[in-house]
């Protein structure tokens, strides 16, 4: 045994790659086995193929070349442990019955199998020896076999590694590549190949900074320097990628010294589409709220207006046509993308129905040569004053955000020639007073709106009218806006939609996480009556959006400390369908705009806005109700304080059958009791 174990130790010491089979050779004489190699194994992919062998006939070789571990479990979980694995006659074993087969079916009669294990006690590989007859393996052959595989983890681990980075490197989700002390490429994957557009053959030895481009290339050398100086410099950065076309990739990198060469592994992404969508939802994102912030100021400014017109004991009645007129073209704006001109014909005759006073009116746009390109009118012929072919330099457009101007013809006598005076005489009918706003696109005018009063009548434009189409031409062209990016793409309509949502809370004092708890509420009910996922979604969708309609409800009343009278709770009545008249035309909306219109509808049939009744009311609907009323009772509002569990409770029980669907009210409060 002294001397079995000294050839051993001497060879494991001059263990070199190529004199692997030399070791396999000796072993096999000195245990008496016809065969000896060496496997790799790959823990991850379940799988061992051969690294070398001793003496293995054709038809063994091909069998170890791509072994599937998985049909080995026993003798895995055996060699796992660290145990070696003895079979000395195949007839005696009753374990490992998958791997008897596999040596009877190749005519041998014992084996003995051993793991070569790394620091982690992962298996690497497997030392093997296996011979046609029987055979009597010797604990102490064991034990020189065990030391040897002990010895050869340390020889070995360089192959082990380099072959399982490859494996690595191949099956990596990202473009690899492996890159010498000089920048030189050493190894890449098809990942690179594809990225760089070059073949991989011509890979071999390129400098990998070509592939740099030249506004990061003296970057990206001087990290590549520092870190073989062992230096610590950034590891994982974004720089541009130059690939054979000349083509510019915006490209993630994560790079790493491979442990004990000199070689680094460079991992890349190619970050170009990522990288573009995120720059335009930033830019979207800017000009989103720009546009609220408009939004918001003219919401003050219209409510203002709205004010001035209450204190000056205006009818309400008049005050909810108006809202009612503006929810209207809110939602004409969902209608269709292209149908522009049916939007600027809504705003005309919006603008001339809030402005009472006024008789006729137009809407134009600007196009490219300057003229104007009337769209739609009220009172005067539109064809014919389309024939004319106005240039916008015709008429004079005032600074100011709204104008009014008195007999507009005398006005612009000096800008129009006789010719066109007169022509506008006959076509257009007889004007007192015109108040014209401009439409814009950011700095851009594209188009006006103008709204006249008949030189037969006593009345003229007063202050009020004008601070209402002031306010009403913000909102148009905020809305303007918004429409833009609605086309940009479907998740858009989510941003938007939750950017409405912060709004509405800076607007309502009290809706602060209103929505989010309601629609949080009504999941966890969703959750209870299993429904399925399309619904769970639709109620969660419908939680969110269920108070939107509050939008265009004055705050002054929404907020209001006191008690509301008859009429300012008619107002807040509304809500429900100014909602769900936004969000019928939307696409991705439509779905709840239903849920959201019912929302306040009572099991007995007392709700409104249709006075449903019991199971007539949208499932959905009945969830939100309950969930909506659960959130506002235990939280605070203007006139009181936030209700403990009890009482809320209490009313829930109190009310259900009146106010609530019974079995949900159950559900909510198994749900508060759990
Ligand atoms: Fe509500």
């Amino acid at each position: 045994m002294s001397q079995s174990l000294n050839t051993i130790y001497k060879l494991v010491k001059l263990l070199d790659k190529k004199e692997y089979e030399e070791v396999l050779r000796i072993l096999s004489s000195q245990l008496n086995a016809e065969t000896a190699f060496l496997l790799n194994y790959y823990e991850y992919q379940n799988s061992a193929d051969i690294l070398v062998g001793y003496n293995i006939k054709n038809e063994f070789n091909k069998y170890l070349k791509k072994l599937d571990i998985k049909k080995l479990i026993n003798l895995k979980k055996e060699l796992s442990k660290g145990l070696p694995v003895v079979i000395n006659d195949i007839e005696e074993i009753d374990n490992f019955l998958e791997f008897k087969n596999i040596l009877s079916d190749r005519n041998k009669k014992s084996a003995v199998l051993l793991p070569i294990r790394d620091n982690e006690k992962e298996i690497i590989g497997i030392l093997g020896l296996v011979d046609k007859a029987k055979n009597k393996w010797k604990n102490e052959d064991i034990k020189i076999l065990e030391i040897l595989t002990y010895n050869l983890k340390y020889n070995w681990e360089d192959e082990i590694l380099r072959l399982k980075y490859k494996s690595i490197i191949q099956n990596s989700a990202s473009a690899i590549v492996i890159i010498d002390i000089n920048g030189r490429i050493v190894e890449t994957n098809n990942k690179f190949e594809k990225l760089s557009k070059t073949l991989n053959t011509k890979l071999e030895n390129r400098y990998f900074f070509g592939f740099v481009h030249e506004i990061d290339r003296d970057k990206l050398i001087k990290r590549h320097q520092k870190r073989k100086k062992g230096l610590n410099v950034k590891s994982d950065y974004d720089f541009k990628f130059l690939d054979s076309d000349n083509e510019i990739k915006d490209v993630n990198i994560k790079v790493k010294m491979i442990s004990g060469t000199d070689k680094t592994l460079c991992s890349l992404v190619d970050i170009t589409e990522k990288k573009r969508n995120k720059n335009l939802i930033k830019i979207q994102e800017k000009k989103l709220n720009e546009s609220y912030n408009q939004l918001k100021k003219s919401r003050d400014k219209l409510e203002s207006t709205y004010l001035d017109l209450i204190d000056k004991n205006i009818e309400n009645e008049k005050l909810i046509n108006n809202i009612e007129r503006l929810i209207n073209l809110m939602s004409s704006l969902y209608i269709s993308n292209n149908n522009i001109d049916k939007f600027l014909s809504d705003l005309l005759y919006t603008a001339l129905e809030l402005v009472e006073v006024a008789d006729y009116g137009s809407v134009y746009i600007f196009d490219q040569k300057e003229n104007i390109k009337y769209i739609d009118t009220i009172g005067h012929n539109l064809e014919k004053l389309n024939e004319l072919k106005i240039k916008k330099k015709q008429f004079q457009h005032s600074k100011e955000e709204v104008s009014v101007v008195n007999n507009i013809l005398e006005k612009n006598k000096e800008s129009m020639n006789d010719s066109l005076k007169n022509k506008l005489k006959n076509i257009a009918l007889p004007i007192k007073q015109t108040m014209t706003v401009l439409l814009k696109d950011r700095n851009n005018e594209f188009g006006g709106i103008s709204i006249d009063i008949a030189k037969s009548s006593n009345k003229s434009f007063k202050e009020d009218d004008i601070r209402l189409l002031s306010s009403f031409k913000d909102l148009a062209n905020t809305f303007f806006k918004l429409k833009k990016y609605k086309k940009l793409n479907k998740s858009f309509n989510k941003e938007i939609v939750s950017s409405l949502l912060n709004f509405l809370s800076l607007y309502d004092l009290y809706t602060n996480n209103h929505s989010e708890n309601v629609a949080k509420w009504s999941q966890k009910i969703a959750e209870k009556l299993n429904l399925n996922d399309e619904l769970k979604n639709d109620i969660y969708w419908t939680g969110m959006l269920h108070d939107m309609g509050k939008l265009i409800i004055p705050s002054n009343i929404l907020n209001k400390k006191g008690k509301l009278t008859q009429k300012e709770y008619k107002i807040i009545q509304k809500h429900p369908v100014y909602c769900y008249k936004a969000l019928n035309e939307s696409e991705f909306l439509k779905d709840i705009a239903k849920y959201v219109l019912h929302h306040h509808e009572r099991w007995d049939g007392n709700g409104y806005p249709n006075g449903l009744q019991g199971e007539n009311i949208p499932l959905v609907s009945r969830v939100i109700a309950v969930a909506d009323a659960w959130d506002a009772m235990r939280s605070k509002r203007a006139y009181r304080d936030s209700l403990s569990i009890e009482e809320a409770k209490e009313e829930i029980i109190k009310n259900k059958e009146r106010q609530f669907d019974p079995r949900i009210a159950e559900i909510l409060l198994d749900i508060v009791e759990n």
